[in-house]
């Protein structure tokens, strides 16, 4: 499957993994890197050929991992680094690679930098952001809008306000000094050295702050990325950067450079204009969406994905088009959160098998490489009870056992509780009874998997007009693609050849989709 001219990252199929969610190894509630390693097996039968690792590092969990007090450490519930390693050399002999989430933003405020930071008169006061003035940067936006209201606190000790983008327990880092620089580099060097493929750099386009600008994508970030970037050529060819940067397309393709900063980044306008296609019955903001992506420069790659382990963002769409998805996917306050929606892909579309297999084969067929979350091919449920996002970070589903099989701990010590509402529970869903049966969710994804042309990673495309905008039509190289997001059976022309995989009927130069049908054609 794998072609050798190309980068490794351009054919692969990611999967999204929270450690602490996945299995727990030794009985105390908490999933653990054994624990994953233990289920690479299951992995490789499914099919994936890359895990993002969300963050492993030493943390007082207060943002799931983001909140780091230790670049150099591996959190001691998760294991240590022979763990890690082993954890590594294992999924590589079953030929999957490992990426890590890496944040590179800020830490927590327990990070030793930051406590020294905050003494009066230290020397490591300016490796954070500090003011007198909380009228500075005013034009940034705040991002956690449910739960602040400026992105500046105030700390008794040091006298002075910080900045913090994200949570007040999370002070950004001071990019404008070159020990920062140097220390972060460092310590990406630490974990690359360990055989790490690749990293996902969070919260990537807030680096620098400037007056008088939204302090996001400036100059001086994309800077710092292209020597990032010329490190990890010299020192570590192969290696992936990834880039999380929730940003308009235009903002986005940047962190790209000419092909000398990040070899990836999420492509996260075009995710939220699937689901919004699928709700309204029109798959023309989809088509419009991919007819305006631009070429990236060679050996980049887009990261295509449905749900992850945050709220399915809406930062990026119009206010109508928020206001549309809010009332399709959120219709209790409850599964909101910040700008977005706090709910995993099952009940985001009713448990609608139809929809969840459409929109996996259209992830599997967009340009880019998928990122699949983690028990979104079983159809996982969420929890919207629970605080913040973990309602979509619950224990995977196993077995179905009450347990679900991811811990033998005594359920009340679970670090997060099993799903148990009757429609996604371990009884209805799980991986060894899918695994068991072929007309599961679970054996269609991988299904699809195992169909998808290696050309859907690196092909060209351009969007087909396929006469209905009801259908979304794209050419992968020669292969074509065909995605009904009605609810009503289709007939429409898109130039076919042979069937590939999918649920449509090829007649001629004519497809027949089912309601949310779907096909992949390919060459003659
Ligand atoms: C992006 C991560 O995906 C999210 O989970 C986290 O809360 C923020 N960065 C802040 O670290
Ligand atoms: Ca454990």
């Amino acid at each position: 499957m794998s072609d050798d001219s190309e980068p490794w990252y351009r054919t692969a199929v990611f999967y999204e993994v929270a450690v602490h969610s996945y299995a727990d190894s030794n009985g105390d509630g908490i999933g653990d890197l054994q624990g994953l390693t233990e289920r690479l097996a299951y992995l490789e039968w499914l099919g994936i050929t890359a895990i993002w690792i969300l963050p492993i590092f030493p943390s007082p969990m207060r943002d799931g991992g983001y909140d780091v007090s230790d670049y150099l450490g591996i959190r001691p519930e998760f294991g240590d680094f022979d763990d890690f390693r082993t954890l590594i050399e294992q999924a590589h002999r079953r030929g999957i690679r490992v990426i890590t989430d890496f944040i590179v933003n800020h830490t927590s405020n327990q990070h030793p930098w930051f406590q020294e930071a905050r003494l009066p008169g230290s020397r490591k006061r300016d490796w954070y952001v500090w003011t007198d003035d909380p009228s500075t940067y005013s034009e940034a936006r705040v991002i956690f809008v449910d739960t602040h209201t400026s992105n500046w606190a105030w700390d008794e000790v040091a006298g002075q306000y910080y900045w913090h983008r994200f949570f007040d327990h999370q002070p950004d880092l001071n990019y404008d000094n070159p020990a920062v620089r140097d220390a972060i580099a460092d310590a990406m060097r630490f974990w690359l050295d360990m055989g790490l493929d690749g990293l996902r750099l969070d919260a990537v386009p807030y680096l620098f702050e400037r007056e008088g600008t939204n302090c996001e994508n400036l100059p001086e970030t994309h800077a710092y990325l292209k020597e990032i970037r010329s490190m990890i050529d010299d020192e570590y060819p192969g290696v992936v950067l990834l880039a999380e940067a929730n940003q308009r397309p235009e903002d986005l393709l940047a962190y790209f450079g000419d092909g000398d900063e990040c070899h990836m980044a999420f492509n996260f306008p075009i995710m939220p204009l699937l689901f919004l296609a699928v709700a309204s019955d029109d798959a023309t903001v989809v088509a419009k969406e991919l007819a305006a992506t631009p070429d990236i420069p060679r050996g980049c790659q887009w990261s295509v994905f449905l749900r992850n382990h945050d709220e399915l963002t809406l930062e990026m769409v119009t206010s109508t088009q928020r206001a549309a998805l809010y009332d399709a996917y959120a219709p209790d306050p409850a599964m909101r959160k910040n700008v977005g929606i706090r709910r995993r892909l099952a009940p985001l579309l009713n448990g609608d098998r139809r929809k969840i297999e459409l929109l996996h084969a259209v992830l599997l067929s967009l340009p880019g490489s998928p990122v699949m979350y983690y028990g979104d091919e079983i159809g996982m449920g969420d929890d919207i009870v629970l605080p913040d996002r973990d309602g979509v970070r619950t224990p995977m589903q196993w077995n179905p056992t009450p347990s679900a099989g991811w811990s033998d701990a005594d359920p009340t010590h679970f670090y997060l509780p099993v799903v148990s509402d009757d429609a996604y529970g371990p009884n209805r869903v799980n991986v060894h009874d899918e695994r068991a049966d072929e007309h599961s969710l679970l054996s269609a994804v991988r299904n699809l998997i195992a169909m998808r042309p290696p050309a859907f990673g690196t092909a060209a495309f351009k969007v087909l007009n396929p006469g209905d905008p009801r259908v979304l039509a794209i050419a992968r190289g020669e292969f074509t693609v065909a995605a009904n997001f009605s609810s009503a059976p289709l007939t429409v022309r898109c130039g076919t050849d042979s069937y590939v995989a999918g649920n449509g009927t090829i007649k001629g130069n004519s497809v027949s989709l089912p309601p949310y049908g779907w096909l992949w054609m390919g060459p003659a």
